[in-house]
């Protein structure tokens, strides 16, 4: 029989890229899909160009209606998941929880998922009676499919990190809020005598634009387009934001690692004016020298969607930026060499779709998993 699998959530943004993903990999056929909403109860289900599910969105607040389900995936967001899962597995409820959102993660009773490097804990988990899987943050994802090689054959001492995080990482509004401080720009850019000014007048003009009180930034809190943002997320008690601690406890959770056997991973994580991939420069201690023709072999034979980059400038400008891998399930890392510091020191540039592997995409091959 069909498994009964709930979706919550589905029409965000993680959502949609989940069931867009769903549907070309033909996922459907293999369930029975029920849909939920927290907001518009009774409509029609969704509907695509070439596919739809007949029937009305059930009320994703419904103890009694989620309890019927044997999987339930959502992408709802943390405040769902803190109102709605403790109170369905009070209930008794023992189905699985697929979950996009970050509270389950280090919890004790779940496991983070992403199948091309942990696949062999996923099955163990299942097997041991697992009920909770929760996709890992997408610095961290993305990181892992990036290094998987180097990660799966234990040749990493520490990594140091800086991040350079799309906007859709912080949600649909920030995107949204980007692109109006652009179109607020453009009212002065789109002006016939603005370029004939000299350079330092423009900038003093476009600083005085930016730096104006109705600049929209009100998600933000401070401009984004031709500046940046050196802080994602919360403030942990040690100086570090909560998404530079995901980095380290998360992949150590991937990996099983043990407290003693632990890989060292710090560093710091920035907003920057890209769509929807994030992109990371690394610097990695080696336990051991190899050469780098090794490296890039270990590297792009883990796993299918890594891709080594020749670290030459027309490659890396060809295949190594935000908008060559957008809308795609590529990882490719370059700029690999070795630095001036010493031999087992490694550096390495990589970027991903946040949206696909840094979200979606674990969730969808967990749900495959089960079914
Ligand atoms: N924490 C990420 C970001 C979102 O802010 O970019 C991906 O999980």
């Amino acid at each position: 029989m069909k498994k009964k699998v709930g979706f919550i959530g589905w029409r965000g943004m993680v959502g949609s890229v989940l069931l867009k993903r769903m549907l070309e990999e033909k996922d459907f056929s293999y369930i029975k899909s029920i849909f939920f909403s927290t907001s518009q109860i009774g409509e029609k289900n969704p509907k695509f160009s070439n596919f739809f599910f007949p029937g009305f969105l059930k009320d994703a607040y419904n103890i009694e209606e989620l309890k019927k389900l044997d999987i339930i995936i959502t992408c709802q967001g943390s405040l769902y998941t803190q109102k709605v899962f403790p109170i369905l597995r009070s209930s008794g409820w023992s189905g699985y929880w697929i979950d996009a959102a970050s509270d389950l993660r280090m919890h004790k009773d779940s496991l983070i998922v992403l199948d091309p490097i942990n696949s062999v804990n996923i099955k163990k988990a299942i097997n041991n009676g697992i009920k909770t899987f929760v996709g890992g943050n997408c610095t961290v994802s993305l990181m892992m499919l990036a290094l998987g090689g180097l990660f799966r054959q234990n040749l990493i001492e520490w990594v140091t990190f800086s991040t350079y995080q799309a906007a859709s990482g912080a949600g649909s509004e920030y995107i949204k809020e980007l692109l109006k401080q652009i179109n607020f720009l453009n009212q002065y850019l789109s002006q016939k005598s603005t370029f004939s000014q000299s350079i330092l007048k423009i900038e003093k003009n476009i600083t005085s634009i930016i730096k104006n009180s109705n600049f929209p930034k009100k998600n933000f809190l401070i401009p984004l387009i031709l500046n940046l943002i050196p802080w994602i997320d919360s403030s942990m008690l040690n100086g570090q934001s909560k998404e530079e601690w995901k980095m380290e406890a998360e992949t150590n959770k991937i990996l099983s690692k043990t407290n003693k056997k632990r890989i060292l991973i710090d560093g710091t994580c920035v907003r920057v004016g890209s769509l929807r991939c994030h992109s990371q420069s690394f610097v990695i201690k080696l336990k051991k020298d190899i050469n780098l023709s090794e490296v890039e072999k270990i590297l792009e034979n883990d796993n299918q969607w890594v891709q080594v980059i020749p670290n030459n400038k027309e490659s890396s400008l060809q295949k190594l930026t935000p908008l060559s891998v957008t809308g795609t399930l590529n990882i490719p890392i370059g700029r690999l060499r070795k630095l001036s510091l010493g031999s087992k020191y490694l550096s390495a540039f990589t970027i991903g779709d946040q949206l696909l592997w840094g979200a979606a995409e674990p969730l969808r091959r967990m749900l495959k998993f089960l079914i």
